[in-house]
């Protein structure tokens, strides 16, 4: 029998999905084991999920989105979708577009139960190029809690990028320690010399887990 306390076993879950080493097969054998508990370990002081659902839906409604329209004919992917927990407050907002994408099989699984995802895509790796299929297909991509130490490179963007109709966003989080610790800063700015995505919007310093805030990063795609 586990006779660890609950709180101690999601300590020890997230603090070492933290120690990964972003190489994809260690990633994808994590995820195998940490989806069937995911939700009970993290959904307790999770700010992000609301929090980044209120910023796209801002964005998405603002003037100067270049598609504007109804939140339900607009097409959003969750890279990294994970178990889905952002797909209850967007479909709240009204958004039923919305498609999943992430390397773990068991965790779409689960993103899959929710019932809340048009299409999702398990097996596809943000490290490598996007498949044709889904190039050019969304007017916004929202990424929650994948650009964090031990998960994915920050060359990443682009592969987002690719995923978005020119004038579409990207919203995405950044753990500060992640931004702290790898050359975010400097893709990002090459992604905007590059002319592929400008940044419109970075809100730093912002709610994300009670063991540490986020910055999180607004992108016109060009
Ligand atoms: C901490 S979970 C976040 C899940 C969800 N977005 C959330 O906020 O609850 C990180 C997710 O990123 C996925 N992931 C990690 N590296 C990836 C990669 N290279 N390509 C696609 N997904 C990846 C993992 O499989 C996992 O589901």
């Amino acid at each position: 029998m586990n006779d660890k306390p609950v709180g101690e076993t999601a300590h020890v879950n997230i603090h070492d999905a933290l120690k990964l080493d972003g190489t994809t097969e260690k990633i994808i054998d994590y995820y195998k084991n940490w989806a069937a508990t995911y939700d009970e370990d993290v959904v307790d002081n999770y700010y992000g999920v609301g929090l980044i659902a209120e910023l796209l839906h801002n964005q998405l409604q603002s003037r100067d989105f270049k598609h504007l329209q109804e939140t339900g004919t607009l097409k959003i992917v969750d890279v990294g979708c994970g178990t889905g927990l952002l797909a209850k407050p967007l479909h709240a907002l009204n958004y039923r577009l919305l498609d999943g994408i992430d390397l773990s099989e068991e965790m779409i699984g689960k993103a899959r139960e929710t019932g809340l995802y048009k299409d999702l895509y398990a097996g596809i790796n943000i490290h490598e190029p996007i498949p044709a299929h889904l190039k050019n297909s969304y007017h916004a991509a929202v990424c929650l809690g994948v650009f964090t130490p031990g998960h994915v490179q920050p060359e990443s963007l682009y592969q987002i990028a690719d995923l978005i109709i020119p004038g579409g966003i990207m919203l995405i989080s950044t753990r500060i320690p992640y931004y702290n610790q790898t050359s975010f800063q400097a893709i990002s700015d090459k992604i905007d010399n590059d002319g592929i995505a400008t940044l419109q919007q970075s809100i730093r310093d912002a709610p994300y887990r009670d063991d540490g805030d986020a910055h999180y990063w607004i992108y016109e795609v060009q």
